[in-house]
């Protein structure tokens, strides 16, 4: 129940134990033309959809190298942890960043990226992440791509936590260009980034005057190896593909919006016994996501002491708090396979054994019943792999 990598389910693991096969044999490139549609379903694109042979941030290094050239004006939206990576890989590529800071915990106000895009006309590309895992929020990412086209800008964002957990529509909100990674609500090993290119998006990567300085990382080849053609790149990570292509089936055979709707009921469950011990949820009803809940820690209770006991006593991992929310915050996971009500119940209840040994009382058995009325009210569908 930490913010990723979630649990794999069985049927994953064992698909990546298959015999290996060469990454040119055509029954190889069969497996990757179904995978890359079935991407395409979860991506809610008829455009381009693979999967980057690296974790989700060799999918965040591909898009800013690929889709801007050193001294382009890149703008960044920045509310976390993550947000800041990018502005580190953005500087490091020789891009102009110009980096929009906002307060951790809050979703952006498009109008101040509106604002930037006035003083910048020359931006070249956008960049803001949908879920913010180390802040627990969600951003309004279809209004910044709306912006960043009005301005003749590319839009590229960051959906590792978002995808499969909470809606995401990567052609009707005209995104560009979007990473994600295997380990978190597809419930897959970590180690393979899915992602999906725009049209618009590979014929500026063909047409730029330099190729992108990552060979490895250029988007356009790794497009041109799982497109029709199947042009040799990198020997690709053939069991993670096998992996990935098994937890992807799954989700489409629980269906997205029954996906979606484990999240949230689920996540609604253990926010109502959380409350119930009377702990403090920072993050807006509005701004918050369901995949990954914020929790404040309550004044005397030892962050490290408190994750420690979890895992030891309980066998239960949950996240410490990240950059500005270090120390203050724990972040719990509710992604793919671990989203489930007995998982919920699990956490819920060695909480309320530990807490009062932290000082912080509880009434007992408050926090099990808050998440079953919410539960009764609201019920999760059930998950059967
Ligand atoms: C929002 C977000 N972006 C990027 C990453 C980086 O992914 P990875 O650790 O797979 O490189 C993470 C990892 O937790 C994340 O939560």
């Amino acid at each position: 129940m930490g913010p990723g990598p979630s649990s794999a389910n069985p049927r994953v693991l064992r698909a990546m134990s298959l015999p290996i096969i060469g990454y040119l044999d055509p029954a190889f490139f069969d497996l990757l033309d179904e995978l890359s549609g079935m991407l395409g379903e979860i991506f809610r694109t008829d455009q381009h959809s693979f999967a980057v042979a690296g974790a989700g941030s060799a999918g965040m290094e591909a898009g800013l190298v690929s889709l801007a050239s050193p001294g382009d004006t890149v703008i960044i939206c920045s509310y976390g942890y993550f947000c800041e990576r990018q502005i580190i890989m953005a500087e490091r590529l020789g891009l102009n960043v110009v980096a929009i800071r906002t307060e951790w915990g809050k979703s952006m106000d498009p109008q101040v990226l509106a604002d930037t895009l006035r003083d910048h006309p020359e931006t070249q590309l956008v960049v803001g992440i949908h879920a913010e895992t180390s802040a627990g929020t969600i951003q309004p990412i279809a209004e910044f791509a709306r912006l960043a086209h009005e301005s003749g800008a590319l839009f590229m964002t960051d959906v590792v936590t978002s995808l499969a957990g909470c809606e995401l529509e990567f052609d009707k909100w005209k995104l560009d260009f979007a990473y994600s990674g295997s380990q978190k609500c597809l419930a897959a090993p970590p180690g393979i980034s899915p992602v999906a290119l725009s049209e618009r998006a590979l014929s500026y990567i063909r047409n730029r005057p330099n190729p992108p300085s990552s060979w490895y990382l250029d988007l356009s080849l790794i497009a041109d190896y799982w497109g029709p053609d199947h042009i040799a790149h990198h020997t690709a990570p053939v069991s993670m593909i096998y992996g990935l292509r098994e937890a992807v089936a799954m989700a489409l055979n629980e269906t997205l919006e029954v996906r979606w709707k484990r999240h949230e009921a689920n996540a609604a469950a253990l926010r109502a016994g959380l409350e119930a011990l009377n702990l403090e949820l920072p993050i807006s009803e509005k701004d918050r996501l369901d995949q990954l809940t914020v929790v404040k820690l309550p004044q005397g209770v030892d962050d490290v002491k408190l994750r420690k006991q979890l895992i030891e006593e309980y066998s239960i991992e949950v996240g410490r708090g990240l950059g500005e929310f270090a120390g203050e915050v724990v972040r719990i996971g509710l992604m793919g396979e671990s989203c489930v009500p007995a998982n919920v119940f699990a956490l819920l209840n060695a909480l309320e054994k530990i807490l009062p040994e932290h000082g912080w009382e509880v009434a007992k058995g408050s926090a099990i019943s808050a998440a079953s009325a919410q539960l009764a009210e609201s019920p999760s569908p059930l998950y059967s792999a």
